[in-house]
C-alpha cells in the first residue's frame, strides 16, 4: 500500500504543471519542429529557415556555463525581442496564456509568472548538456 501512494504521490509530482515533463510536452508540440525532439537544433523545418535553430541542449554553454532562466522565458515569449534580434524564431504569446504561478526570478520578489513557459524553460535547463554549473542571479 504504501508503495502504490509512493507511486501515486511521485506520478503528481511529475506532472504538475510546472515540471520538467510537462515543459516536455510544449516543446514536442510547439518547438521539435525546428529544434528537433532532443532540442539539437536538427528538427524537420530547420533546412527551409534563413537562421538555423539553435542547438537547445548548449543554452547554459553559450552562456559559460550558467542557466539563464529568465532570458529564456524571454526568449521564448518575446518579451527581449525589440533588444535581442532573432530571426525565425516565432514568439510564442499563447505560452503566457492560462494559469500563473508565483516565480521567483532569483530576485526574492515572488512575479505571476505563466505556468506553461515555467515549465518549458524547466525543461530546457533539465537537457543542457553539460549541466549547468550555475544560474543568472
Ligand atoms: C520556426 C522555427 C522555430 C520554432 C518553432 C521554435 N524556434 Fe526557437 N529558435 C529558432 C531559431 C532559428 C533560433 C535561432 C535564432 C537566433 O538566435 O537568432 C532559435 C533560438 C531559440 C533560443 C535561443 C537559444 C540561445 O542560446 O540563445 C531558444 C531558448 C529557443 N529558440 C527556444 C524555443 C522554444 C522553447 C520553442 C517552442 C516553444 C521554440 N524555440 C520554437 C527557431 C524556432
Amino acid at each position: 500500500m504504501k508503495r502504490v501512494i509512493l507511486i501515486l504521490f511521485l506520478a503528481v509530482m511529475g506532472c504538475s504543471p510546472d515540471s520538467p515533463s510537462s515543459g516536455r510536452t510544449v516543446f514536442v508540440n510547439s518547438c521539435a519542429s525546428c529544434h528537433g525532439v532532443s532540442g539539437l537544433g536538427d528538427g524537420p523545418r530547420a533546412n527551409g529557415l534563413k537562421v538555423q535553430p539553435a542547438d537547445l541542449t548548449k543554452i547554459a554553454a553559450r552562456r559559460n556555463g550558467l542557466w539563464p532562466m529568465v532570458e529564456v522565458m524571454s526568449i521564448i515569449n518575446g518579451y527581449h525581442r525589440r533588444t535581442l534580434q532573432r530571426e525565425e524564431m516565432p514568439i510564442f504569446g499563447d505560452l503566457a496564456e492560462g494559469k500563473l504561478v508565483l516565480f521567483d526570478a532569483g530576485d526574492g520578489r515572488l512575479t505571476p509568472t505563466p505556468v506553461k513557459l515555467i515549465a518549458v524553460a524547466r525543461y530546457l535547463e533539465s537537457i543542457q548538456n553539460p549541466k549547468a554549473i550555475g544560474t543568472f542571479p
